[in-house]
């Protein structure tokens, strides 16, 4: 069931792959692993790979400002709100090592040009193509890339920006405008925000294209949303969950094996079909973009997210926990991870949520990662849906553990944690992003390269099941 598809096997990403002992960490009197951050700059260029598993998906995206052409590989690519329907995208812009350098060629046309077109190709040898065109072309070059991958293109609907004829999913999207949000608080007076190493590009979605096969139908996009890991400790006895779920009207199902179209997702409302695509245009106003109904309300079409188990200290010390699938890294150095909490009313799908108070009032929270496991994805499926303002114990009933003494809560049924420090939150219309520095990662005992977190960034594309 959880067993990667063959076609991703060569994308498989493993997690950790060296000793940790001698790599930064420390065993604590328990045995579980940390490690403190900021590193300093000497260890950042020896080794800036990320020092823990946050499992990111990874797209291409491409630019153009009238003379050039720009493509590059991005990971953690996230929709931080729904109205206006906003993605962020974040680019080294700073030179921390041999693989963290500045991306200036590619974020001047993409500053210049305004726009940008974030692709998925299907895993195999053209994804292959353009990911060697961008790793083996250096930055300064970075307009000779699309030609160099020799994948047909056509041009964005929307931009000046190419499109490769074989994506099967194109999000296009502009630099945000400046606007007010449902309460009238300005938003977005720049479309753009510098966090640490990174400069974060917000980008209102302008239409969204989807293969055709796929919108009717025919094919599916998979997509494995947790990573696998097995854990080797015996569990305490959990007091499993609660079959009552207080408070909660509306239900957001949950399943990390994601298939799209299929019956528990929405369907994609095209407004015409070019190209062997179908295709959605988004409307150019807010206003006309929100919807009430909490189904209408869905995203319209899939886009590849993860989730962060994000942690915060109620009041006398009461845990609470909030699943957050808009949650993203955005720097490397801090290292920031950033979720963005609903604070607007607009249906139960979309209300303010008590872990915005909280996490305001505590200026930290925790961030778990979730992995496959039956016990964990009815926890998801529970925090998901019933606020603690409706069930006390959240956490409990949801049927994970607790460990306090930190700054936030950690759940010890999850591998990997990250305590952090909030250093500035961002409206963003709908929801609010919280900048959170990484202070410190902890990981269970049981986590280690004979016993790794295994993930892939990208989805697959297959013929619908049966
Ligand atoms: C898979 C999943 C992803 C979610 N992602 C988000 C999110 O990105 N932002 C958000 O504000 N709420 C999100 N939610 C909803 C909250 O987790 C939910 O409203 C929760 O009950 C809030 O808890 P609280 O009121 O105790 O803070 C998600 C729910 C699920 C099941």
């Amino acid at each position: 069931m959880s067993a990667l598809a063959a076609a991703l096997q060569p994308y498989r990403y493993l997690w950790p792959r060296e000793d940790l002992a001698g790599a930064g960490w420390q065993r604590t009197a328990a045995g579980a692993w940390e490690r403190a951050l900021p590193e300093s700059r000497e260890m950042l260029a020896a080794d800036s790979r990320w020092p823990a598993l946050f499992p990111s998906p990874v797209c291409l995206v491409t630019a153009a400002d009238g003379a050039t052409v720009v493509l590059e590989r991005v990971v953690g690519p996230s929709i931080v709100n729904r109205f206006p329907y906003v993605l962020a995208l974040s680019f080294c812009v700073e030179p921390l090592s041999g693989r963290h350098y500045a991306r200036r060629a590619f974020t001047s046309v993409l500053e210049a040009g305004g726009a940008v077109a974030v692709q998925f190709l299907v895993p195999g040898p053209l994804l292959d193509r353009a990911l060697a065109a961008i790793e083996t072309t250096p930055e300064p070059e970075t307009a000779a890339r699309v030609a160099r991958s020799g994948l047909p293109t056509r041009r964005a609907l929307s931009s000046a920006a190419p499109v490769f004829t074989d994506a099967y999913l194109v999000y296009e999207g502009r630099l945000v405008r400046p606007g007010r949000d449902l309460d009238g608080e300005p938003i977005y007076a720049r479309p753009w925000l510098d966090v640490g190493s990174h400069r974060v590009f917000f980008l209102e979605i302008t239409a969204i294209q989807l293969r055709r096969d796929i919108a009717e139908g025919r094919s599916q996009i998979h997509w494995r949303s947790l990573p696998v890991w097995s854990p080797q400790l015996p569990a305490p006895p959990a007091g499993g969950q609660e079959a009552v779920w207080p408070g909660a009207g509306y239900q957001k199902g949950y399943t990390p094996h994601y298939a799209f179209p299929s019956a528990g997702t929405i369907a994609f409302e095209a407004d015409d079909v070019a190209g062997g695509m179908a295709v959605k245009h988004l409307p150019p106003e807010v206003a006309d973009q929100v919807e009430v109904d909490n189904d209408r309300a869905r995203w319209p079409c899939f886009f590849p997210s993860s989730v962060g188990l994000i942690t915060t200290w109620a009041a006398d010390d009461r845990p609470n926990l909030m699943p957050c699938g808009s949650t993203t890294v955005l720097s490397r150095h801090p290292l920031v991870i950033t979720p963005c909490v609903g604070y607007a009313a607009i249906n139960e799908r979309y209300a303010p949520r008590l872990t915005l108070e909280l996490i305001r009032k505590n200026r930290a929270f925790g961030c778990g990662v979730p992995f496959i496991s039956d016990q964990v994805v009815a926890a998801i499926k529970y925090a998901g849906n019933v606020s603690m303002q409706a069930a006390g114990d959240k956490v409990a009933r949801a049927g994970l553990a607790v460990e306090g003494g930190g700054p936030a809560p950690v759940l010890t049924d999850l591998p990997v944690h990250f305590d952090c420090e909030v250093l500035d939150e961002v409206r963003l219309g709908t929801h609010v992003m919280f900048l959170g520095a990484v202070r410190r990662i902890r990981l269970r005992p049981d986590v280690s390269a004979a016993n790794p977190l295994e993930w892939c960034p990208w989805a697959d594309v297959r013929p619908a099941d049966g």
